[in-house]
């Protein structure tokens, strides 16, 4: 992927610079910014281009996924925070310049989601949103990786009406993610976990680049499903596994996909149900595999040790719950060992490497689960083919 990156931007002098950031943040029960990964994230880009003397930075970001415009969801606490870490004011506008930006050096605009043409399914709306916000700013900049996959006025329809660029956070996490499909150091381990069968895509697209693709959480107890055995109460996703019966049938048969060997077993979905370990031919009626046993541990950790590059999807089991991390934590120690690239990707495993405290061991923790996997099943996300060269 060959992005028009913040080098390629001509002139920055006395220039107006829109930049979509990801600001979609976990909030506490009073609103503040839980977690403000993602607004650290964008610090960089916002540096570089005050530093580069832009006269201006408008600030665009979505927050949840709002329904009634709910007061709970506007930017004005992300805004707050950003201007404490950068020691900056930040001026919060509560609209989208429809009726002029102040003068300020730093400008986040309201809620993108609030305005109904940003997610329109209509183009022409969405584009007359996006060429509206276009007019403020001489310049884009996409900061938002995760939301890369989404074809939304302030993603898609801005760059059509002035020149986009790929902040330094997108550059980064693109190259770290592309380099490992692409050209990765062999051998390539992915580890693939999940709860639906739409994981099975990730496992598919990975076939002809893996060297073995170890396989976690539900998804895994499905294609054991699939090749005849009994899984007892473990979730099944049945509609999902024969929407895509074919490509099931080729990560079955494929000798570079492993599956688990034995299960930690549980006879209710309760941190404090009973549980025991047993070989996964052995799962009993009204018992459910909700983490890899030790065996299948030992073996996954031998194929991850001689990887150098190692691609890592969704906790291996339900990790929440104490009883059924060990799969997560020990293979997510393993790679904290290792030498190897490592990419983490999707939410829920950047939440378990963060709290097992091995996010600084891993090479890249992508900011976007959505948008990571997409690229993993090589699908093409909207919002970076636009800025291609
Ligand atoms: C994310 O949190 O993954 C991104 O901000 C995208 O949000 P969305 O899934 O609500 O589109």
């Amino acid at each position: 992927m060959n992005l028009r990156t913040l080098q390629d931007i001509p002139e920055f002098a006395g220039k107006k610079a829109f930049v979509r950031v990801d600001f979609n943040v976990p909030l506490d029960e009073i609103g503040n910014v839980r977690d403000d990964k993602r607004i650290r994230h964008a610090i960089p880009t916002i540096n570089y281009l005050l530093d580069k003397g832009v006269s201006q930075i408008i600030l665009a970001s979505h927050l949840g996924r709002p329904k009634t415009n709910e007061p709970g969801l506007m930017t004005n606490k992300v805004a707050e925070k950003l201007s404490e870490l950068i020691g900056q004011d930040v001026s919060k506008i509560d609209d989208w310049g429809e009726n002029g930006v102040p003068d300020s050096k730093i400008v986040m605009l309201e809620n993108i989601r609030f305005n109904k043409a940003e997610k329109s399914k209509d183009e022409i709306e969405r584009d007359e949103f996006g060429k509206h916000l276009a007019s403020l700013a001489d310049f884009y900049v996409n900061e938002a990786f995760s939301n890369s996959h989404r074809s939304h006025a302030s993603m898609t329809s801005i760059p059509k009406f002035i020149p986009g660029y790929a902040g330094l956070g997108v550059e980064k996490e693109v190259n770290a993610i592309a380099g490992a499909i692409e050209s990765p150091e062999k051998p390539l381990v992915a580890i693939i976990a999940g709860l639906k069968a739409d994981k099975i895509v990730a496992i598919h697209n990975l076939l002809p680049i893996a060297d073995k693709i170890l396989v976690g959480g539900a998804i895994a107890f499905n294609l054991l499903k699939a090749k005849g055995l009994n899984i007892g109460a473990s979730k099944s996703d049945d509609e999902g596994m024969a929407e895509r019966a074919d490509m099931v049938k080729e990560v079955s048969d494929s000798d570079n996909v492993e599956l688990p060997i034995d299960a930690v077993v549980a006879d209710d979905f309760r941190e404090t149900a009973n549980n025991k370990i047993v070989d996964v031919d052995a799962i009993e009626d009204g018992w459910m595999a909700l983490d890899i046993g030790p065996k299948t541990i030992e073996r996954y950790a031998q194929f991850i040790v001689t990887a150098k590059t190692i691609l890592w999807f969704g906790p291996i089991g339900v990790f929440e719950m104490e009883p059924f991390a060990n799969g997560t934590k020990e293979i997510g120690k393993t790679i904290a060992c290792s030498d190897a690239v490592s990419i983490i990707g999707g939410g829920d495993s950047a939440s378990a490497v963060k709290s097992l405290g091995i996010e600084d061991q891993m090479t890249l923790v992508s900011t976007g689960g959505g948008a990571s996997l997409e690229m993993i099943e090589g699908k093409q996300l909207p919002a970076l083919k636009i800025l291609e060269k």
